[in-house]
């Protein structure tokens, strides 16, 4: 598996897994090299970022296939078996298949990638993944001219999920993007977390991260991922679609009929914490060009 690091904050790959959570000085040392000045990819919210500790990351989690507990995938996901893992790649591409998770892994490059990460409840962490650029996935397999969309659907295995025994989704959860939005290069598939496996309660062995779309776009513990003429259905847009769009992109100015999203909770940041405001594509600014001439009051 190569490793490539284009926007690295923190020199992981270099550094011993103690260091690398002594990350105060990292990042202010980094900071100080004028290192995040010239990152490609997100580079304007990569300023200044200090991602979440482990413990946050693996034990505040929605994943609600194990329970609707923020505790309760930490608590539960240990039962789901992750190995052998296979994705059923179909629909409109060129090499249609069952790929095993280790064959997609050789044919990868890994990096690292420390994202904003915005729940649609409002809350928010920094959480430094490791994975590979979605587009690289789909290149590989070859999209066909005619595919517009990718669904993305989880494993469900309800002798091994206990929380799939309430009909809170239609099980199983599926995800969808439009080909642009899967094909832009901040859209990974995160295998990792920390420069370690991904834990089951974050979506093991691979799910998707799209930082500038709410948190619930991330879909965990991918299976299937098919290329599609139409647009595909998404769990919460389905359940809820007054509440939930198909883009979901991280907007301030577009509440959640139920709440405000102009501003969020950072989680770790204490029980005081003031709310922080949120940005427009959680400031991820570069994907604007994806949404141009729609109306994304609309298109929410
Ligand atoms: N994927 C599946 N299969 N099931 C889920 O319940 N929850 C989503 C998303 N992906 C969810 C999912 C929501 S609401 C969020 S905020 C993120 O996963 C949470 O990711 P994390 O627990 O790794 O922070």
């Amino acid at each position: 598996m190569a490793y490539r690091w284009k926007n690295t904050l923190t020199a992981k790959d270099a550094t011993p897994y103690s260091a690398f959570l002594n990350r105060r000085q990292l990042m202010a040392g980094l900071a100080a090299g004028g290192i995040a000045g010239s990152l490609p990819f997100g580079a304007r919210a990569q300023e200044a970022l200090e991602p979440n500790t482990w413990e946050e990351i693996t034990t505040y989690c929605n994943y609600y296939e194990f329970g609707t507990g923020k505790e309760d995938p930490a608590r539960y996901a240990d039962a789901l078996t992750i190995e052998p893992w296979t994705v059923r790649i179909d629909g409109l591409v060129d090499k249609p298949g069952d790929y095993s998770f280790s064959d997609i892994m050789s044919q990868m490059t890994i990096e690292e990638r420390i994202y904003r990460f915005r729940c649609v409840e409002a809350w928010s962490m920094v959480i430094p993944w490791n994975g590979f650029e979605l587009a690289d996935l789909l290149n590989w397999v070859g999209v066909q001219s005619s595919a517009k969309y990718v669904a993305f659907e989880t494993v469900l295995r309800p002798d091994e999920m206990p929380g799939v025994a309430y009909p809170v989704l239609d099980w199983p959860y599926v995800e969808g993007l439009r080909l642009d939005e899967a094909m832009h290069p901040l859209t990974i598939m995160a295998t990792g977390l920390y420069g370690r496996d991904l834990p089951k309660q974050n979506g093991a062995p691979m799910r998707l991260v799209v930082p500038w779309k709410y948190g619930f776009k991330s879909i965990k513990s991918v299976v299937r991922i098919t290329l599609t003429e139409d647009e595909p259905p998404a769990s919460w847009n389905v359940a809820n679609p007054r509440e939930y769009g198909f883009y979901s992109n991280v907007n301030p100015e577009v509440d959640h009929p139920r709440w405000s999203q102009a501003t969020e909770r950072q989680i770790g940041s204490g029980l005081f914490a003031k709310r922080v405001p949120t940005l427009m594509f959680n400031g991820y600014d570069e994907v604007a060009g994806l949404y141009e001439g729609m109306d994304l009051r609309e298109s929410f």
